[in-house]
């Protein structure tokens, strides 16, 4: 009997819903947001126009980009009490953990927390938005005994989220593959953290508690994990020259390489290409190419011996460590992006709920009487 239920492990090939945020083509390689190539968004607009575009469905013109930004910048300050908390967080806190406390206690200071319709649902994912990076910077600066530093209207998403980091705002080429990385990190549709977010959405639970869902599945090092764990490689790796037997090495004991491999492309991830690109642009910048060049001999062995690609970690990790930022902050700087395409999928999973619940196929003891404790 049990034979005639299919069941997918992992939820492989399955399609759960249906969505138009975005598209993920592998036979092409390639990734849309709302019908837009995700390598035109990256040379021709900016992240803020893509977190606008993935909530609207559009592009934004310039009067709404800039009802939009003001919006942004008028809702990034931490309150008074939640810089408290960040204060008392264990120092050696992970800044995944971190930022996933941070945000469970936003929804625990909104105002409209109870409030799911699609309009209060919207202005929580702004304020999401717009706080998440200061919570991340503070708390990177506190777990260091430095004093935050308070969000500056002044300056566009990306360029404050540098000045709240270090206190300084790096050159354009840095914050341009920044932005690249947040376009490339926004949304890739039904990905496990995304779908526990709209699972956590689905049973009418609000919007704070789908991003925390959201947060919690992303730290694996299976998911966002990975670009601290390349990063992690990379360095266990003492030069270009080694790298082709230290991996020969992980093949023998069958170890898992990472920032490869990817559930949907196995030809190839769309977004590597662009993102490879700017990581390049910054070991440029900063006038090191080991990690790239490291890179470069792990990408073509592993294509040689397992036929397995890189997927956007793989870039992202080396490019934000050449801009300076510190390992465990990397998959914080995803949630900071990711918040985008968590958000319009709670608001699309919510326009025409129905609960996510699926079935297990039963595999344990048949049903039997409980035995008295003295016959156990
Ligand atoms: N290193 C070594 N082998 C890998 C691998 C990797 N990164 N990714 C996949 N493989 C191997 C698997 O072991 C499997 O081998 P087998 O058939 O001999 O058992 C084969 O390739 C097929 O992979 P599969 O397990 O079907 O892939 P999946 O779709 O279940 O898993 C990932 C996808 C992303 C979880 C997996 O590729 C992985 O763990 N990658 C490393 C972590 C990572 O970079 N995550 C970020 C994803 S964006």
């Amino acid at each position: 009997m049990s034979e005639a239920i299919d069941v997918r492990k992992g939820l492989v090939g399955v399609y759960a819903d249906e969505s138009s945020v975005s598209k993920v083509m592998p036979e092409t390689n390639s990734l849309t947001y709302r019908g837009y190539a995700v390598q035109d968004l990256c040379e021709q607009s900016n992240f803020e126009e893509v977190a606008w575009l993935l909530w609207n469905g559009e592009l934004p013109n310039a009067a709404q980009l800039a009802a939009f930004q003001k919006e942004e910048r008028a809702n990034r300050a931490l309150s008074p009490a939640l810089l408290r908390v960040l204060r008392d967080f264990p120092k050696d806190a992970h800044p995944m953990d971190a930022i996933r406390t941070a945000i469970s206690f936003m929804g625990m200071e909104d105002p409209e927390t109870a409030d799911i319709s699609d309009a209060a649902q919207r202005r929580k994912s702004l304020r999401i938005f717009a706080k998440a990076p200061a919570a991340v910077a503070a708390a990177h600066r506190l777990s260091k005994g430095m004093e935050p530093i308070a969000p500056d209207a002044a300056l566009p998403f990306c360029e404050n989220f540098f000045h709240m980091v270090f206190g300084r705002v790096p050159a354009k080429e840095v914050i341009k593959a920044f932005d690249v990385s947040m376009i490339l990190y926004a949304e890739h549709t039904f990905n496990a953290s995304t779908f526990a977010a709209r699972t956590i959405a689905s049973t009418m639970a609000d919007v704070h508690a789908a991003v925390v869902g959201g947060i919690a599945a992303l730290k694996g090092p299976l998911h966002g994990g990975a670009n601290e764990a390349v990063m992690h490689m990379l360095k266990e790796i003492p030069s270009p020259d080694v790298a082709e037997a230290w991996l020969r090495e992980r093949f023998d004991h069958k170890a898992l390489v990472m920032g490869f491999g990817h559930r949907v492309y196995k030809s190839g991830d769309s977004r590597v290409p662009t993102m490879k690109k700017y990581a390049e642009v910054m070991a440029d910048v900063v006038g090191d190419k080991r990690w790239m060049n490291t890179s470069a001999v792990l990408a073509r062995v592993m294509l040689e011996e397992k036929r397995i690609h890189p997927n956007l970690d793989f870039p992202a990790g080396p490019a934000y460590y050449l801009m300076g930022f510190d390992i465990p902050m990397f998959t914080p700087i995803f949630v900071c992006s990711r918040i985008t395409g968590w958000t319009a999928h709670v608001l699309e999973q919510l326009a025409d709920n129905r609960l996510i619940r699926p079935l297990s196929l039963y595999t344990g003891e048949e049903q039997r009487a409980v035995p008295a404790m003295s016959a156990r």
